[in-house]
């Protein structure tokens, strides 16, 4: 019998075959553990399961001497030091795959809405401001024959270009290989989409510099992670028209406090980061969660480890 750390209840039935066999310490409040509460947690635990709210550093590695394995849920995994945990002996896993198309989903969700102001006008009817048919109420932007740029060509990428071959777009992909040319690709993009990991090669991939490159009637999308975008940035593109909109899932820092510039431009969708937030993929991710845990106790491969990164890989994924 081992020990498990979940840091949440998790979606999905997986989880209860785990306490079958083990005993299972489940975080039971839906606020994260504080840094103190992790670490008494994993001190004390032979595998975890941890969310991407849960900051894994090598000072907190260097400390659970009895931890074998933490299965990140989630397919992103830059919450978690692997270069420590590779240190330590800790094998790490994550959940790919079967969030891909649920997170697909999420971003076509995204730009649709932005193209087509949907939040603001299902507001004004909301608000009973809609009085009449209006020729010129709420002119969007086309998405048919228009160009998607697609930054980060790995999965959940390829999922996006699909369903844009779908709606009829142009499709533009930068991954690794072809970086030098995103300036020239970002100014053509009609729609630019992030979908590469964020590591330090990719932080504020989405900068002033990238923005004042695009195209004033462009709209970006974010449904990977928060750090790819210079907030401030872009929080300033908006609000002076740089650009013409935006469709975010994740921001830096994540949540925005209430107050935020960001919170306060018009042509902004935002989500509270559920790229994954399907009753299916939950479900699917506990039971990746699930199954690393159980190789990692039997000191087997995991079935879902984290691919070696090596800095030729940043833009996978
Ligand atoms: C969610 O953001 C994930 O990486 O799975
Ligand atoms: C709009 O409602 C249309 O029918 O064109």
């Amino acid at each position: 019998m081992s020990r498990i750390f979940v840091t949440r209840q998790l979606p999905g039935p997986a989880l209860q075959q785990l306490a079958a066999d083990h005993e299972v310490d489940i975080w039971p409040r839906d606020q994260p553990p504080s840094p103190s509460e992790l670490l008494q947690g994993l001190r004390q635990s032979d595998a975890a399961i941890t969310l991407l709210t849960e900051h894994i550093t090598a000072e907190l590695l260097g400390q659970c001497p009895t931890l074998r394995v933490i299965a990140n849920y989630a397919v992103g995994y830059d919450n978690i030091d692997t270069k420590a945990a590779a240190a330590h002996g800790i094998a790490i896993g994550n959940t790919p795959d079967v969030l891909t198309d649920a997170t697909a989903d999420l971003t076509f969700a995204l730009l649709l809405a932005a193209a087509r102001h949907l939040t603001a006008a299902e507001r004004s009817v909301r608000q009973g401001d809609w009085t009449t048919w209006e020729p010129a109420g709420h002119l969007g932007h086309a998405v048919a024959g228009a160009t998607l740029l697609i930054i980060g060509y790995g999965r959940i990428g390829q999922a996006v270009a699909h369903r844009g071959r779908g709606f009829s777009m142009n499709i533009l992909t930068a991954g690794k290989r072809d970086l030098q040319d995103l300036p020239q690709m970002l100014s053509v993009a009609d729609y630019v989409s992030l979908h590469c990991p964020s590591t330090p090669a990719t932080q504020h991939i989405i900068d002033a510099a990238t923005l004042s490159r695009m195209k004033r009637s462009a709209i970006l999308i974010n449904t990977a992670r928060g750090p790819l975008v210079d907030t401030a940035a872009l929080a300033h593109a908006l609000q002076t028209g740089q650009i013409a909109g935006a469709g975010l899932d994740v921001t830096d820092p994540e949540p925005l406090p209430p107050d935020h510039a960001l919170l306060h431009v018009p042509n902004l969708v935002i989500t509270p980061h559920i790229g994954s937030a399907t009753t299916a993929a939950r479900s699917a991710m506990t039971h990746c969660a699930v199954a690393n845990v159980k190789a990692g106790l039997e000191g087997c491969p995991l079935p879902y480890p984290v691919p070696e990164r090596h800095h030729s890989a940043l833009l996978k994924d």
